[in-house]
């Protein structure tokens, strides 16, 4: 059983991931922690403890975090999730509204939260990111020596070659925040970040997949319909529902790592000042001759994934559902 953290702008497929870390033998969520991102900060922690209310196992202490990035507006992804970050379900005719949660948050700010919570395990524990990096950020400027402590960080975000709809370069977590995205790339913990081309692409859930989760049962119907948006943006693009589960699939990869077919081990870095460019992620690979010339010294080098097995995603996924 490994222990871990989840901080999460919670909307459909963060939702989805929360339900499947709380139904996974192999994990136990100590804590999770909401931070603004696909919806804004009240509408995220709504969502993350519905999730946990779906999951139907134990319930984790939830803290709110930070309402935005450390130093520009928040940009959110209505277009995407949903105003409500669940499908909007309750607005829309013929569709049935989820279960409103009953889960309350636990009092205190998700910052010092991630602090008192890493600086109280025994053994180092594992953070999972599946948002915008401001809470942790915040947390490493705040507390530096106790989130040293953490193993390991795995980051749901940067793209290889795919980007979000809303720039040309960036995935959206990394482009929310590009400030706090490198200063957590940068800071010293060993980090995993499955980026946005492992996640979509042939991971990518179609209508067969859907009907597999339906008839899994009240879990599997959870997962399609929190992701009413998406499916129904691409019916209307391409006439077949489908879906990517970019979170789902960074729980997953943390939890069975030789789901992760395609990786490889770079330093990286996020930009943050370009007029088209911020929020790129930078893979400098060791040996590549640019980084002989930088004036200061590279970070850690990462290890990136850029692509999952599909089959055994999906099965996990589906097993997730069942249980
Ligand atoms: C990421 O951005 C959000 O829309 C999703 O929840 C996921 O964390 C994918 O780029
Ligand atoms: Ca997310």
């Amino acid at each position: 059983m490994r222990k871990i953290i989840i901080d999460t702008d919670t909307a459909s497929d963060d939702a989805v991931a929360l339900v499947c870390a709380l139904r996974d033998p192999q994990l136990q969520v100590v804590a999770i922690t909401t931070v603004a991102g696909n919806v804004p900060l009240e509408l995220a922690s709504y969502n993350a403890r519905m999730s946990v209310e779906y999951a139907g196992t134990y319930a984790p202490p939830i803290y709110a975090g930070c309402a935005g990035p450390l130093f520009c507006p928040l940009e959110t992804a209505d277009q995407v999730h949903g105003k409500d970050g669940m499908g909007d379900l309750d607005q829309t005719p013929g569709c049935t509204p989820l279960r409103a949660s009953t889960i309350p948050l636990t009092p205190g700010h998700a910052v010092d939260a991630l602090i008192a919570h890493i600086e109280a395990e025994k053994e180092p524990i594992d953070l999972i990111t599946l948002g915008p990096l401001t809470n942790v950020a915040t947390a490493m400027r705040k507390a530096p020596e106790v989130m040293k402590k953490l193993r390991h960080i795995t980051i749901m975000g940067g793209a290889h070659h795919y980007h979000n709809p809303h720039t040309v370069c960036a995935e959206f977590n990394i482009m929310v925040d590009p400030e706090a995205a490198d200063i957590v790339c940068t800071f010293g913990v060993p980090i995993t970040m499955v980026t946005l081309e492992a996640c979509a692409g042939r991971a990518r859930l179609g209508p067969d997949m859907i009907e597999k989760l339906r008839a899994c049962g009240e879990i599997g119907d959870f997962f399609v319909d929190c992701n009413r948006t998406m499916i129904e943006n691409a019916r209307a693009a391409e006439g077949v529902p489908s879906f990517d589960l970019p979170d789902p699939v960074t729980v997953a990869v943390f939890s069975h790592p030789e789901m992760a077919t395609t990786r490889f081990e770079s330093h990286l870095r996020v930009e943050t000042k370009g007029d088209y460019t911020r929020g790129m992620t930078l893979f400098i690979k060791p040996d590549d001759f640019y980084s002989l010339t930088l004036p200061e010294p590279l970070p850690l080098t990462a290890e990136i994934v850029t692509e999952v097995d599909p089959q055994q995603f999906w099965q996990y996924l589906l097993a997730c559902a069942r249980k």
